[in-house]
């Protein structure tokens, strides 16, 4: 993967219950995972399977009747679970934002949108800091863009690489010549790759330094105007101060002490404002980034209430009132379930657009495989409170090992060849009694004896693909897939098209 491999944030043994009148349910089971910089993580799996519980440990809200057990999420070297209110607040909504399916119910239905993305401005509004970004945006998003298009162009080449080799090595009862000649054949692809990687770099990389260059100049020039702008502002304060103070000291009525008393807090008022952003400015601001969501005719739109929009445009809304914040990680919670299909590619078209244009790490949460398709680098499959499989999509769409991903997998409706789908059988289990070993065994074909009693371990299949099933374990029979699936596979690779 092209993607860098610094983690932003790193979940790990995650054990999340619920009181209820029933009994303590398990709602997350033990789940680790890692999100690296850049990077889209899909977290999938049926409804009930603890994605949304996941996703709200992270975000800090979770409903009072849940008791986090276990685990610690690290974020920029401090565990989220442990770190104070305050500290936690700064970085919920600020460094980490969410989006919900619903986006009715995280917009105010009376409230003008225009107001509603404001008030996200103006909470925490450091105008110090917004004058300083405002100055480096520009140059910063042109810098972030091209590293942002490079690391797209290579990924996209080496994902191709990937899936030709991995392919190669599936093919079975190769003669020893074959074997040879595909040796060769993935060495003469591996060296082109190379090349391509070179030229590509070659192409972006002196372009990215200059406008590095240009961007480090703009930073300097920003620093010093905040700085200046601050002293400025300072120093009228402090003379102004100095002077009330001067004249609360010689008077002698209380009408006058008090009087003047009243005024050195209304400076001090004034004062701080100057270092907050002003209304007028968050204004501003909320109309560029309703552009950049793609809202037409933001000036009207920001006068207008929730419900005199689409479904599709309130969750361009949504993410707009996330951006505020300029966050670092987004997570996506189903964030087109509730939309039609035109509109949901829409919809996932822009978080993409969003997310390379802003650098941003992103966990995308969804039920269903097919728009995990559209937007995943790596893929965690959860079942019943536990990832049962995770690695990049590639593994997770070209050689699935766990049943479960299979059964996934069978699920999805083929668009070219109308086959009909073939629903999961069963139901997810009751998680107040989640069942022994693998949870996933009732209503999978392929269960042995060992699955209803021992929970299975990851089994290691490359250094970025896990599955936790028996079916690895080397006494296990072998089995095949589902026809239904490794057709598709087949024809899929076949067809070069993905
Ligand atoms: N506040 C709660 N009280 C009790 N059970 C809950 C609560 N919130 C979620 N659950 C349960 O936790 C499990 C996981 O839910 P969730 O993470 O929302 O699933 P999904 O994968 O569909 O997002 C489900 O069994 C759900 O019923
Ligand atoms: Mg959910």
């Amino acid at each position: 993967m092209a993607v860098s491999k610094e983690k932003v944030l790193s979940v790990n043994n995650l054990v999340v219950n619920f009181k209820t009148d029933n009994g303590i349910l398990k709602a997350v089971r033990d789940v680790s995972f890692d999100l690296y910089q850049g990077e889209t993580l899909c977290i999938v799996g049926e409804s009930g399977s603890g994605k949304s519980v996941t996703s709200k440990t992270i975000m800090g809200i979770l409903a009072n009747n849940a008791i986090i057990a276990d685990g610690n999420i690290i974020y920029r070297g401090e565990n989220l679970l442990e770190i104070s209110e305050d500290e936690f607040y700064k970085i919920r909504g600020h460094k980490i934002g969410m989006i919900f399916q619903d986006p009715l119910s995280s917009l105010n239905p009376i409230v003008k949108i225009g107001k509603q993305i404001t008030e996200a401005m103006l909470i925490n509004s450091d105008k110090l800091k917004t004058m300083y970004n405002d100055i480096i945006s520009d140059d910063l998003i042109r810098y972030k863009n091209t590293l942002a298009k490079m690391n797209i162009a290579i990924s996209t080449e080496e994902k191709k690489l990937d899936a030709f080799i991995s392919e190669l090595k599936r093919k079975e009862g190769r003669s020893a010549e074959q074997k040879a000649n595909d040796k060769a054949l993935i060495k003469q692809k591996k060296e082109e790759f190379k090349a391509f990687e070179k030229e590509i770099k070659n192409q972006y990389l002196s372009q990215a330094k200059e406008y590095k260059a240009v961007l480090t100049e703009t930073e300097k020039r920003a620093k010093k105007e905040v700085a200046e702008y601050k002293a400025l502002v300072t120093e009228e304060y402090k003379a102004k101060e100095t002077e009330l103070k001067q004249r609360l000291k010689s008077a002698v009525s209380k009408e006058e002490k008090d009087e003047i008393t009243k005024e050195l807090e209304k400076e001090k008022d004034l004062f701080d404002n100057k270092l907050r952003i002003t209304k007028a400015e968050a204004k501003r601001r909320a109309l560029a980034v309703m552009k950049e969501v793609g809202i037409p005719e933001p000036e009207r739109r920001y006068n207008q209430y929730p419900f005199e929009f689409s479904g599709g445009m309130r969750q361009r809304i949504v993410i707009a009132i996330a951006l505020t914040a300029s966050p670092e990680i987004l997570i996506c919670d189903e964030p087109t379930t509730a939309l039609d299909v035109t509109i949901q590619a829409q919809i996932l078209e822009l978080i993409n657009k969003i997310k390379a244009e802003r650098n941003l790490s992103c966990i995308f949460i969804t039920h269903d495989l097919g728009v995990v398709a559209n937007m995943a680098d790596r893929v965690a499959v959860m079942y019943a409170g536990k990832i049962v499989e995770y690695g990049t999509a590639d593994e997770i769409f070209y050689d699935p090992r766990h049943p479960y991903t299979w059964a996934l997998l069978s699920s999805i409706p083929d668009m070219d060849s109308k086959e009909k789908l073939e629903a999961i059988p069963g139901t997810p289990p009751n998680m107040i009694y989640p069942p022994k070993g693998d949870a996933f065994a009732i209503r999978s074909k392929y269960a042995m004896n060992i699955d209803f009693r021992e929970e299975p371990p990851f089994f290691k299949i490359s250094d970025t693909h896990y599955a936790a099933t028996w079916l690895l374990d080397e006494r296990a029979p072998k089995v095949e897939m589902p026809k239904i699936v490794s057709e598709r596979i087949k024809n899929s690779l076949e067809g070069g098209s993905k």
